[in-house]
């Protein structure tokens, strides 16, 4: 049964959201985020019939695979990893405009030949195709796979004309300031700005998109979004995992490359942001940029504005867990975090005065990913806290994930002949009101990039604003080694220092 039939809440949500004839083309069709991520998304937008009726589907790798093995590959992907099952239907459409090229990242004449198969399918349909280019490979390659869509000529194809190419490009966006600046500059040899798509799975996510829909289709918050009313913000990415097997990629970045810089500051960027004119993705993401940029230099030095740490062996539910310094593929004496924790001041005349605190890591207690808007108390006149009236402070979480929803901590009576005080929560759950079956963040931002929408993705000035912030921390840390890096239990809520940071303000961590 189609999801608007089973919940009334869908019903009127548009099909058919409009995506020209497309080919999308995978580099790095053979990897891990194709299989779990990319493959699934297509099938998942074939299932909805949100898929173009000329939709073509080409993997890219070095490996050599004939046709009919990628199409098998990709169907295990998708009985592995999609949140539907595999419905021989829907697959069997996808699968017949499914094909494989093999070539290197950096021999042109591959691309030569990547493009003669993409005119052959346009001779075959009669008619053009727009170009979708998915980067999906190891950032080594960026560069090479970049200059040859310029060389080959296809990103340049249909160029002014509205099926033109265009180009998604996964994380890393670089390793610091100058890198994600020389990737911009590739990029702009090659694309134009409104051809790129920058990726953060983040911003696909339901809930995040939601935290607009929350901050400015309701009039009750607008007026407390302020430093008048706010006391603080946190704003926390936990992970269960480990680093598991991506020892290799991980010991290169740490968790300010891998989760702060990115999906953290977007979280920041879309909480703090100003109202933007429209919700076209220059204004929105001009209110990101203005935002990021109003971030106050951090002071990287032990007892500064960060705190880094490394997971040591702890209990995990009821299992023990190795540390970070004993997984496979890290050096015994790494400097690389697996937890980082920022305190931000940000100078605009909405904001000065409350700091905002960031927290991601893995191994942590929980999974969970929340922003939580911590309220002034009010004054304490008629309620002061005590034996009898238990108060808190108001809190407002956003719940990105898991269990998904928004919840308002507020101080209620207790029923009974005397009067006490207790806070108590108010919760909304998507999954009891909209029902479970959300779509996974890589289809709303293929989909998106399919029509041309780019709020969901990152600006150039964008990515270079949020480096500009973590650069001078990163460079601090490099040269520091592994002076200053704390540890914290697997399983627990992160090392001592985290709570230093708060605490200078008297604040403490949320355990969400
Ligand atoms: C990725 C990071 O960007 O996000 C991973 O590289 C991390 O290290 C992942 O595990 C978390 O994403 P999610 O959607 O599971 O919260």
């Amino acid at each position: 049964m189609a999801d608007t039939e089973r919940h009334p809440f869908l019903h009127g949500l548009s099909k058919h959201r409009g995506a020209p004839p497309t080919v999308v083309v995978i580099f790095g069709a053979s990897g891990d985020l194709t299989a779990r991520k990319l493959i699934p998304a297509v099938y998942n937008l074939g299932f909805d019939n949100l898929l173009p009726a000329d939709f073509y589907l080409v993997g890219y790798g070095r490996k050599p695979i004939p046709d009919d093995e990628f199409r098998a590959l990709a169907s295990d992907a998708i009985k592995e990893f999609s949140r539907r099952e595999l419905n021989a239907d829907v697959w069997s459409r996808i699968a017949s405009r499914t094909s494989y090229v093999a070539g290197g990242y950096d021999e042109k004449a591959a691309f030569d030949k990547l493009a003669a198969h993409i005119d052959d399918l346009e001779k075959q349909l009669g008619r053009d195709v727009q170009r979708l280019f998915y980067i999906s490979t190891p950032p080594s390659v960026f560069t090479p796979i970049l200059q040859n869509l310029g060389a080959s000529g296809l990103a340049a194809k249909h160029l002014g004309q509205p099926l033109h190419s265009k180009v998604i490009i996964e994380k890393p966006f670089g390793k610091d300031l100058a890198s994600a600046r020389a990737l911009n500059e590739t990029i702009r040899s090659v694309f134009e700005e409104n051809q790129v798509y920058r990726i953060d799975h983040y911003l696909g996510k339901e809930t995040v998109q939601d935290l607009l829909v929350q901050r400015f289709a309701n009039a009750i918050f607008e007026p407390l979004w302020n430093r008048n009313f706010i006391d603080s913000v946190q704003i926390t990415v936990a992970e269960e995992v480990g680093v598991g097997t991506r020892g290799g990629y991980y010991e290169q970045a740490g968790c300010l490359r891998d989760m702060i810089q990115n999906h953290t500051m977007q979280l920041l960027a879309l909480t703090a942001m100003e109202p933007p004119v429209t919700l076209d993705a220059e204004a929105i993401r001009d209110e990101k940029v203005k935002l990021l940029k109003a971030i106050q230099p951090l002071d990287p030095r032990a007892g500064g504005d960060v705190a880094r740490a490394q997971y040591a062996a702890g209990m995990m539910a009821g299992k023990a867990v190795k540390g970070y310094l004993q997984e496979d593929g890290i050096s015994p004496q790494s400097g690389t975090e697996t937890y980082a924790a920022m305190r931000l001041s940000i100078n605009n005349w909405r904001w000065q005065g409350v700091p905002f605190y960031l927290r991601s890591g893995k191994c942590m207690a929980r999974r969970v990913s929340e922003i939580a808007i911590n309220f002034k108390c009010p004054p304490g006149t008629l309620f002061a806290a005590g034996q009898k009236f238990d108060l808190a402070a108001n809190t407002l979480s956003f719940q990105i994930q898991p269990d998904e929803g928004l919840s308002l901590i507020l101080n209620t009576k207790v029923p009974g002949l005397e009067t006490r005080t207790q806070p108590v929560k108010m919760s909304f759950r998507y999954a009891t009101t909209f029902g479970s079956n959300t779509p996974e963040a890589y289809e709303r931002l293929v989909l998106d990039a399919m029509i041309g929408d780019g709020t969901l993705f990152i600006r150039g000035d964008e990515a270079l604003a949020s480096w500009t912030l973590c650069t001078p921390v990163l460079e601090a840390w490099a040269k520091a080694g592994r002076a200053g890096m704390d540890s914290y239990a697997a399983g627990s809520w992160g090392p001592p220092t985290s709570d230093a940071l708060l605490a200078k303000n008297d604040h403490v961590w949320r355990q969400p």
